[in-house]
């Protein structure tokens, strides 16, 4: 009982720099805007509940050359240090990393403001995944309810204005999106969405015509990644990052963290895996608002990640 508090006073939301996060991250800020980043590191980047996971699991199935046996090794969480996770006495994200051989794949879900600077001045490698808001909107619903140590998420009515309004853990999702694709040209960036690794046909990727080969989105992380798999491994990697597979797998379900943390029994980390579950939850005035604000809020994007799916 003493650690469930404990660790709920961390884990609480506190701003930096405008944008909630948890209290242990803030408490640790400056050890996080010194991190080193070297040249040849690779930084998985995404808005909470977009599919930090999945693409976690391709990167590392891809690093280890398709040997499931090897991905084996530990829990996703702990193959790819997220640099801005601290929760002592735990060695933080950042010590995490420093104690493991460069160069590093890390994660983050940091929006680009607050990104320790060496990622920049290093011109590291930015492998970004985004989600259709809506769905982002109900999958970290889903998540608050079941994360005890992060604040209850109320109604969905409640949560609606919640996350509308950015006061979420890692902030806006419209400002993080934004952001992250405001500087995709003039850095390494592989911008992908969620919806195209889905494989659905009508993604929002620029190139839809290469939205149609299933292996497509995987390709291109393996050329991004400076690396070349025959099309078996490409196979076994596209199976082995299925959502089916990963719901089973326990090194990606998070099925290790204790129910006093994630309490699965109120809804499942992995919980459905597909595009377009926005429409189960919003009403259809809450989908009008959300569309009018999203207007505003990504004006000047040439890009819409909210198509009708
Ligand atoms: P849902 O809650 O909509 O099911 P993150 O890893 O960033 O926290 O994202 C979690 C979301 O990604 C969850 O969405 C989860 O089910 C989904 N997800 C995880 N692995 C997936 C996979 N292999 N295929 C599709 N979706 C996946």
């Amino acid at each position: 009982m003493a650690l469930t508090a404990e660790l709920g006073r961390q884990l609480q939301l506190r701003e930096v720099g405008g944008i909630l996060l948890q209290a242990a991250t803030v408490d640790n800020w400056s050890e996080i805007q010194n991190f080193e980043a070297k040249p040849d590191d690779l930084l998985i980047c995404t808005y909470p509940k977009s599919g930090t996971t999945w693409i976690q699991e391709i990167v590392d199935m891809i690093e280890q050359n398709g040997d499931v046996a090897k991905c084996q090794r530990a829990i996703i969480q702990h193959r790819h240090p997220f640099i801005e996770w601290a929760r002592p006495p735990q060695p933080s994200g950042v010590e995490k990393a420093n104690t493991m051989p460069s160069p590093w794949t890390l994660r983050t879900h940091l929006p680009t403001q607050l990104l320790p600077p060496s990622f920049w001045e290093n011109n590291c490698k930015f492998l970004y995944v985004a989600r259709n808001a809506k769905d982002c909107m109900v999958s970290y619903y889903h998540f608050q309810r079941m994360n005890q140590v992060l604040p209850d998420p109320g109604t969905w009515e409640a949560y609606f204005e919640t996350f509308i309004s950015g006061k979420v853990g890692w902030g806006s999702w419209f400002d993080h999106v934004k952001g992250w694709w405001e500087i995709k040209d003039r850095y390494q960036v592989l911008f992908l969405f969620y919806e195209d690794m889905k494989r659905v046909s009508k993604g929002p990727s620029e190139e839809p015509l290469q939205t149609q080969d299933p292996k497509c989105e995987i390709q291109k992380v393996v050329q991004f990644m400076g690396k070349s798999l025959d099309e078996t491994v490409l196979d076994k990697i596209v199976q082995e990052t299925s959502f089916e597979k990963m719901k089973e797998n326990p090194m990606t379900n998070r099925s290790t963290v204790p129910k006093f943390i994630l309490d699965q029994s109120i809804s499942p980390f992995m919980r459905k895996g597909t595009v377009g579950d926005w429409k189960n939850h919003f009403t259809v005035t809450q989908n009008e608002r959300f569309d009018e604000i999203y207007r505003q809020k990504m004006e000047g994007i040439s890009i819409n990640f909210c198509m009708e799916l």
